[in-house]
């Protein structure tokens, strides 16, 4: 048996659901290819902050250091404000674990009717590739003059050379694993510096990739684009913001944003790298054991496939696949009536 050490952190609302199921099916996969996980669970969140005054221990960054890998539910709750939660406990994370690349597939899978017209299971099977660690989420800047007329806020986006080549880079070679085809998301036709600098980039590392065919699209032309028609998209990449916003929108293309997984990637392998559901913690659900549990079932699969088990991986995904196609087990979100866990028992006997 290959043995790791996982770091998990359920975290707030729905968080505290998925993620106990998302680890059931890990475990019941990896038992059959001679994996197991040993976990440690640490019970980070916005409780700890209203207890504590901090997300995290001061320590925290170090203790989930020599971690294979980190697993993580969700963070934020009514009562603390997001900047706190998501800067103290999921931001750091990524950042300190220079966990650059945030891949996050969508697929419509059969059983799973989009809300688009005309668009069929199979048909949609695409990836946004989003640059995790600099671009618009940056910390230069500030607020000023609080409280007086002329308050501002003004943060600066930050997109580095080797930065935004890194990226590029891993969305190139991974369209060239795939159908060969990539779009770049940007907005230089608004923005003066930073986007424009973007796509100089995009097209000098194009030219390493001959296999692969590329575009360029504005943000806000793609965004009409996925819902026009997303079948046509294979790799997406974008900065910070734009692979945010692209993600939750393509996973709706494709259902739910309960079903979209996440896996915050060091390729260098320096660091852990993170795997998380896209959504978030769902106050408005969390606490009543409906919440989908798809993006953390997903999301422990991409852990497998990163810690070089592509096989059960594999498996966890067909199982869930199975689920839809041959059943209507599903939560609320997809139209069903299923409880959290009755969708996890019927994955696991899939399994
Ligand atoms: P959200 O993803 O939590 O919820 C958006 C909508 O989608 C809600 O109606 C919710 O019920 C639904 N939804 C989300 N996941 C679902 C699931 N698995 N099954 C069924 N329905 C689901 O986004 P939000 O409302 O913008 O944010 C809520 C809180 O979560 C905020 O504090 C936010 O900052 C935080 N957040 C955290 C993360 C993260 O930890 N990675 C990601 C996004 C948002
Ligand atoms: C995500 C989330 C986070 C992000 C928030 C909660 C900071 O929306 O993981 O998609 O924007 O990265
Ligand atoms: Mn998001």
């Amino acid at each position: 048996t290959t043995t790791y050490g996982i770091a998990v952190i359920p975290g707030d609302g729905i968080g505290q659901e998925v993620t106990p199921a998302a680890l059931e099916v890990l475990d019941a996969a990896a038992r059959r290819h001679g994996v197991a996980f040993t976990r440690t669970t640490y019970d980070w969140s916005c409780a700890t902050y209203l207890r504590e005054g901090a997300m995290m221990p001061p320590d925290g960054l170090d203790r989930l250091r020599g971690h294979d890998a980190i697993f993580l539910g969700a963070v934020g709750a009514p009562g603390v404000p997001d900047h706190v939660s998501l800067w103290g406990l999921l931001i750091p994370i990524r950042r300190a674990f220079r966990q650059y690349v945030n891949l996050r597939p969508v697929r419509v899978f059969e059983g799973v009717p989009s809300p688009l017209r005309g668009v069929r299971a199979g048909e949609v099977d695409l990836v946004v590739v989003r640059e995790n660690t600099e671009g618009e989420y940056s910390e230069i800047g500030g607020r000023l003059n609080r409280g007086f007329p002329d308050e501002m806020a003004v943060q600066e986006a930050v997109f580095t050379r080797p930065g935004v080549t890194r990226i590029v880079d891993y969305a190139f070679t991974l369209a060239g694993t795939r159908r060969g085809r990539l779009t770049s998301a940007t907005k230089s036709n608004g923005i003066v510096h930073t986007l424009p600098f973007w796509d100089e980039i995009v097209a000098e590392r194009a030219a390493a990739y001959p296999g692969v065919t590329w575009d360029q699209e504005h943000i806000d032309a793609l965004c009409a684009k996925l819902v026009l028609d997303p079948a046509r998209f294979d790799v997406i990449v974008g900065s910070n913001l734009f692979g945010d916003i692209l993600s939750d929108l393509a996973a709706a293309v494709a259902g739910s944003i309960g079903i979209a997984p996440s896996a915050n990637l060091n390729p260098e392998r320096d660091f852990p790298s993170m795997f998380e559901p896209v959504h978030g913690s769902a106050p408005d659900i969390a606490g009543r054991g409906v919440a989908d549990p798809i993006g953390a079932i997903w999301s422990a699969a991409m852990m497998l496939e990163h810690l070089g088990h592509p096989r059960p991986a594999a498996e966890i995904v067909e199982a869930v696949a199975a689920v839809l196609a041959t059943t209507d087990t599903r939560t609320p979100d997809l139209g069903g009536s299923a409880t959290t866990s009755e969708f996890t028992e019927a994955v696991l006997s899939r399994l």
